[in-house]
């Protein structure tokens, strides 16, 4: 049975104190209210990774980073690697999200060696992809998709992958308030796991969770996760709000 799994992308949002308190109250919530037999992950800014991994840890839950270098080690100034965050005890790492392909020019190419370093290291990729708006309008989001995960992935053999958890983020519903509609993400959850079982089989494909983000918050987890293809979320703003976060976590049917 594949995984169930929530995890929130706090982007580069709350200062230190900020950033200290909500990791406390999502633990409150956790405790309070529990987590079923969902997998939690935070992904607090880089400064904070220390902080938090020591509250996680002592509280059942999880804490990944939300980037890492394209290179292993070295004179790379103002870069984080694979092997620090190992060290540090994270457990997953975000790649490919679409500020990083917007914002700082990120590659298929440069996330697949990214993805190469988090599992040479230990840890789990939580590889996103998504279509702009005008690539559905255009109704290119289906092959946008497909050439993402098998630029990105498909260099991976069948043990690799299975370590990979995806989020599909249609960058037009991430931050904006327009989630996609439930039809809509089964939709392309549904093809995403096509491709899988395409390329490793359908063995390998039943296990790899594929998440939903973008704009998913505490009233629309509920439909968005009740699809089959939908294994959790990946959570921007709502997980910046730890009552929101945990009802998130709590949204499977
Ligand atoms: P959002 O962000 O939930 O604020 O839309 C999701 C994401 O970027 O991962």
């Amino acid at each position: 049975m594949r995984k169930k799994i929530v995890a929130g992308n706090w982007k580069m949002n709350k200062d230190f104190q900020d950033a200290e308190d909500l990791m406390f109250e999502i633990v409150d919530e956790l405790t309070e209210n529990g987590s079923g037999d969902t997998e939690v992950i935070v992904c607090p800014p880089a400064v904070y990774l220390e902080m938090s991994s020591d509250i996680a840890a002592e509280n059942g839950f999880m804490v990944g980073a939300q980037n890492l270098s394209q290179w292993e080690s070295g004179a790379y100034t103002g870069e984080i690697s694979a092997s620090m965050l190992h060290s540090m005890g994270i457990s997953h790492c975000i790649l490919g999200h679409s500020e990083r392909r917007t914002y700082f020019g990120e590659t298929d190419k440069v996330i697949a060696t990214k993805v190469d370093l988090t599992l040479k290291y230990g840890m789990t990729p939580i590889y996103c992809c998504g279509e702009v708006l005008a690539e559905r309008q255009s109704e290119k989001h289906f092959d946008v998709v497909r050439t993402q995960v098998s630029e990105a992935l498909f260099h991976l053999g069948k043990e690799a992958v299975s370590q990979v958890i995806i989020a599909y983020e249609p960058v037009w519903a991430i931050g904006t308030g327009v989630t996609a509609s439930s039809a809509q993400a089964q939709e392309m959850h549904a093809f995403i796991r096509s491709l899988l079982t395409e390329k490793y089989g359908e063995e390998v494909s039943a296990e790899i969770s594929i998440l939903y983000g973008g704009s998913c918050n505490a009233k629309n987890a509920a439909e968005l996760f009740a699809n089959p293809d939908v294994d959790g979320g990946l959570i921007g703003g709502a997980a910046l709000k730890a009552a929101d976060f945990v009802a998130i976590v709590n949204s499977f049917s």
